[in-house]
């Protein structure tokens, strides 16, 4: 049995104030074409320009590790990233949306085996028991890579009474922010949605042992074990 669970209203809070920008008229434009950038489709095209996944990542202000992981289908770059991206590589957001669906084979899996998605286009989360389809403004999302928190991505977790008190040392800014927290043990997840320029913090009942997982919309998803 799969079992979701998802939330979304990031975009939507921050597009609602702009409604005649830029961003909220390119949100529109992406979500009505039924697809989305792939991996392979930014692999083929910055091997055709000779550039390393290096010298991608430093022209759009990312890791190439997290090049790395859209080149192999472990995360998606944001919309914010997309006409950055297409400049990098010297073509249109049309040419570099051109690509192939990513499908995901429907298993079953414990809860232990979590799997997260996050759509792009307006921010929504998704958690899945196992692996599955899952898809979201027309896009299907891949299953997530969690890595290991790194310099820019720590987190400190304080025990308050019952609870713990988790505080990711992370800018809350609306360009790059944690999204959400979650705390997924062998039979409960507790999951935090988090807003940009909120605090990066939250308060959760960190009972037996698991994965504290969150997310940075530029960075992808990171995990501690707890
Ligand atoms: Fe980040």
């Amino acid at each position: 049995m799969i079992l979701f669970s998802t939330f979304s209203g990031v975009y939507d809070a921050q597009v609602a104030e702009t409604p005649h920008s830029w961003y909220a008229h390119f949100r529109k434009e992406v979500a009505t074409m039924n697809t989305y950038v792939t991996g392979s489709n930014i692999k083929f095209l910055r091997e055709s320009r000779k550039l390393t996944q290096s010298e991608l990542a430093e022209k759009i202000g990312v890791s190439s590790k997290t090049v790395s992981k859209w080149e192999t289908g472990k995360g998606l770059p944001d919309i914010t990233l997309l006409q950055p991206l297409a400049s990098a590589l010297g073509i249109s957001v049309i040419e570099l949306m051109n690509g192939e669906h990513i499908t995901n084979r429907n298993v079953s899996a414990n809860l232990l085996r979590s799997k997260f998605c996050v759509c792009p286009i307006c921010g929504n989360a998704i958690h899945a028991t196992g692996s599955a389809v899952v898809s979201c403004c027309g896009v299907t999302l891949p299953p997530l890579e969690a890595e290991n928190a790194d310099d820019d991505h720590g987190i400190t977790i304080e025990s308050v009474e019952d609870e713990h008190f988790v505080t990711i040392h992370h800018p809350m800014t609306k360009e790059h922010f944690i999204s959400f927290v979650a705390f997924v043990t062998c039979d409960r997840i507790q999951m935090v949605k988090l807003y940009p320029e909120g605090n990066a913090e939250t308060r959760l009942q960190l009972r037996g042992r698991g994965f504290l997982y969150y997310y940075c919309n530029r960075h992808g998803l990171f995990k501690k074990k707890v």
